[in-house]
């Protein structure tokens, strides 16, 4: 039994995520957290909102509401769209709460003690109309690097390359339109990562358990060269840079900068989890506490990884303290709508909420799992989403496991049929049924998020495949002995495809499971088929669920179409 941590990326609090958000992060996350849980191992699964910065304030000025409220009010939301959606978070934390506060002012005050912090004069965007300097995404403008024209402040969402508002062509401001604007003076604190970038480097190169996206894209970042970051911000809403006695004079109005706060959060939700539970948070993340046997996973969109492969680590690394980090980190491209991105602040595709008004929470986890964006972008389309639900849910699995839970039913007073021996056909069936297991276990263990659903189809496959072949239909008219093994071995099928499942579709996994009177989460199986396939006590009862997967009807597909858009929309 080993340890896992498991942090997905903060979803930022400006607004219910949609399924980009979903798809990148905290979804992935939780299959590999259910999947390890199911292994046997202990597992701690941690996600909070992201609550600081520009996005929280812009936000919450849309909504027409003061930032605490906007931000308590969106946390619950996204909380209960998670819960939903089968996201089993052991902590969902935020990022304003008390712990994260004196986190982040004790590693800054490290950091200033090891001489990593020192204070700059910097030149800021300032709006003359708006009377305040327009930090990160409070300034809009063309991107430098690939003429983007509504890059921000921070990062260019086209190109992804970090920003400085001050790097923006024509830029204006997105509080008024603004575009009297000039550059002023105004301090801030450094975080001095060239001092670092030797330990970066050296710590970077050693992580060659890094799957390959987030691997090259944080060498990528190392190569191209750090730059000294500034961590603080001219901003209302924030960690106080001086209140937790972090001796700055002139800093008393200035917060830290959300990107500083965001990642040490992990850290705080823990230390929330473990003040409401009892649960041993340092046990988790001191190095000197026993994390040292921890394995740490990340997940995250493209976006995000040089925040967690250079910035976080330079605070950890910089501090001196032993704290964990992060052992593997899993990155996914975009996730697309048609042809174009999906766009929270433009309230472009389909949300979390909505969502879950037109399907199930098995349909998405699904498909979102089958067509992860790893390779490369991936574009969800309506169509796409029907053809693989209608097929691989309801043609393959859904279908299944009616047949032989009905068969049982009518044909074998509803018990798992007692007498007879395996034979051939079962003997065939164990060994596929081995490797399917054995491939789905490595893909899983890989974060292959793709092949780990295929291998898992794979089994359900083996399992329609085998019911049509042995046709117990045919053998209970000649030799009923012989049905009643096949039965009970499609029946032994059922709790083997509930465990495979139970990572990506939780709900679905349930119902099979209660269907023959177990409950979930069941164990990960080993790969001796023959033994997995064996555990039903001949006698014991089944029942037969509702219709798990009803297809999605091509009116249903017009229907979204034209409430969410599709291809035009993009
Ligand atoms: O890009 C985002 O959505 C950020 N809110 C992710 C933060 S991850 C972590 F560092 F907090
Ligand atoms: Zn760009």
């Amino acid at each position: 039994m080993a340890r896992y941590l498991i942090t997905s990326a903060l979803p930022y609090i400006n607004g219910i995520k949609h399924l980009g958000n979903l798809a990148g992060s905290m979804l992935p996350a939780d299959v590999h957290g259910r999947f390890r849980r199911a292994q046997g191992h202990e597992v701690l699964m941690i996600c909070a909102t992201d609550e600081h910065g520009t996005p929280a304030e812009l936000a919450a000025a849309a909504a027409g509401q003061d930032v605490r409220t906007y931000c308590d009010e969106q946390h619950l939301i996204q909380r209960v769209a998670g819960e939903a959606f089968g996201l089993s978070w052991d902590w969902f934390g935020r990022s304003s709460n008390p712990p994260n506060h004196r986190l982040t002012q004790h590693l800054a005050e490290a950091l200033e003690a090891n001489g990593l912090i020192e204070e700059r004069v910097d030149r800021m965007i300032y709006s003359i109309d708006d009377k305040r300097f327009l930090p990160d995404r409070y300034v809009e403008g063309t991107c430098p690097h690939c003429a983007y024209p509504k890059a921000r402040g921070d990062q260019c969402d086209n190109c992804g390359r970090l920003l400085d508002p001050t790097d923006l062509i024509e830029p204006y401001s997105t509080v008024s339109g603004s575009r009297n604007l000039e550059v002023r003076d105004t301090r801030h604190l450094y975080l001095l990562q060239t001092k670092l970038e030797g330990r970066l480097r050296a710590w970077l190169e050693s992580k060659t358990d890094f799957p390959s996206l987030a691997r090259s894209i944080a060498l990528k970042h190392l190569d191209e060269g750090l730059i000294d970051r500034g961590i603080t911000r001219d901003l209302s809403w924030g960690i106080p840079v001086t209140k937790g006695g972090f001796p700055r004079p002139g800093f008393e109005d200035k917060v830290f900068y959300v990107w500083f706060d965001a990642p040490i959060e992990y850290i705080g939700a823990t230390v929330e989890w473990s003040e409401q539970t009892g649960g041993d948070w340092e046990r988790w993340w001191r190095l000197d506490k026993g994390a040292d046997d921890v394995r740490y996973v990340q997940v995250m969109g493209k976006d995000n990884v040089a925040f967690h492969t250079v910035s976080f680590p330079a605070t950890i690394l910089g501090s001196e303290e032993p704290w964990k980090l992060v052992d593997v980190l899993k990155a996914f491209n975009w996730l697309n709508w048609y042809g174009g991105k999906f766009s929270t602040s433009q309230g472009r595709g389909v949300f979390m909420d909505a969502a879950l008004e037109l399907a199930a929470p098995d349909y998405w986890r699904w498909w979102l799992t089958a067509n992860a964006p790893e390779g490369s972008d991936t574009a969800f389309t309506w169509e796409l989403f029907q053809t693989a639900c209608n097929k691989d849910l309801a043609d393959i699995l859904g279908n299944f496991v009616n047949r032989i839970l009905k068969f049982t039913e009518t044909r074998f007073e509803g018990r798992v049929p007692e007498g007879g021996e395996p034979g051939e056909l079962e003997e065939k069936l164990y060994a596929d049924i081995s490797a399917a297991i054995a491939e789905a276990t490595e893909q899983f263990e890989a974060m292959e998020y793709r092949k780990a659903a295929q291998a898992v189809r794979r089994i359900w496959v083996l399992g329609n495949e085998y019911l049509t072949e042995a046709a117990p239909w045919t053998a209970l008219k000649t030799d009923p002995v012989r049905a009643a093994v096949i039965v009970r071995t499609a029946l032994n099928l059922l709790p083997l495809c509930a465990a495979v499942s139970g990572p990506i579709i939780p709900f679905a996994s349930a119902t099979i499971a209660g269907s023959v009177g177990l409950t979930t989460p069941l164990a990960w199986p080993s790969t001796d088929a023959k033994a997995e396939l064996s555990k039903l006590a001949p006698g014991a009862p089944i029942t037969v669920p509702e219709v798990m997967f009803r297809k999605i009807e091509d009116a249903q597909v017009a229907e979204w179409t034209e409430r969410f858009g599709g291809a035009e929309a993009a």
